[in-house]
């Protein structure tokens, strides 16, 4: 049985190569999932109480596992080259875009993120940073989650606002739960559009608004909420393990 919440599992189900580092590992239950998976995992926290939740998850849940567990900012602990997916999730978007930028990425072939907020920030950085959003999830559970999952493209096109702001998938998708999220959003947007001055600030807030007035008005979609575009490999993760 999977002791992941949705947030999670929807990451740990789109790892299609290892070794996978976990940014932010905290209690360690993604780390250990994985593991059982059959990926090596790299697993890092900053903090010593967060890294001994972890260390008594992987104690419970098989020490053999194949993980590793370092007390570290962000990339600090890792070596450069030393994994090919990364996942950072539960913390704000600039938080992640920050560990991101001061990473050193080079054979990183997946990025799979989950912000809280401040997803705007985050997917800006990826695109400017030659990173793809070619898969994207939402859900409530208490506040909003988000969760994208990026890959390094030569040829990443530049995202419109619209793009930004609603998810180039999400937008695709019309999932319920997103369209649930545009509702909000549309509500928080028509307060802004009042507070802001007349400039071209509320000019732009008054566009996206009236953007997501459309989004609202239009009928929905079939697309299955966990439809996904990754393509997993056909070989079983445990036969993709590196060592
Ligand atoms: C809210 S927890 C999320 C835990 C888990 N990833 C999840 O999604 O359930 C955030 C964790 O990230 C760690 N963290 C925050 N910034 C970090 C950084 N720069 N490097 C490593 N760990 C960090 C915190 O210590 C904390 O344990």
């Amino acid at each position: 049985m999977s002791h992941l919440d949705a947030r999670l599992r929807w990451i740990a189900e789109r790892v299609t190569r290892g070794p996978v580092a976990d940014i932010g590992t905290d209690h360690g239950l993604l780390a250990a999932d994985l593991a059982l998976r059959g990926w090596r995992v790299v697993a890092t926290d900053k903090s010593t109480a967060a890294l001994a939740s972890a260390r008594a998850t992987v104690a419970a849940m098989g020490p053999a596992l194949p993980i590793e567990l370092r007390q570290g900012d962000g990339f600090d602990v890792i070596d450069r080259g030393e994994v090919t997916t990364v996942v950072v999730a539960g913390m704000g978007g600039r938080r992640i875009a920050g560990i991101l930028d001061r990473a050193h990425l080079d054979g990183v072939e997946r990025l799979l993120l989950q912000p809280n907020r401040g997803v705007v920030d985050l997917r800006r950085w990826l695109v400017e940073g030659g990173w793809e959003i070619d898969d994207e999830a939402i859900q409530r559970a208490g506040g909003w989650h988000f969760m994208m999952s990026a890959v390094p493209s030569p040829r990443v096109r530049a995202l419109q606002d619209e793009d930004l702001v609603l998810g180039p998938v999400l937008r695709q998708r019309r999932c319920a739960s997103w369209l649930e999220w545009v509702a909000s959003e549309h509500a928080r947007y028509q307060v802004l559009v009042r507070q802001a001055p007349r400039d071209s600030r509320r000019e732009e807030l008054q566009r996206l608004l009236e953007l997501m007035q459309r989004v609202l008005s239009e009928p929905l979609a079939a697309p299955s909420e966990t439809g996904r575009s990754v393509n997993r490999e056909q070989n079983s993760p445990r036969t993709n393990r590196k060592t």
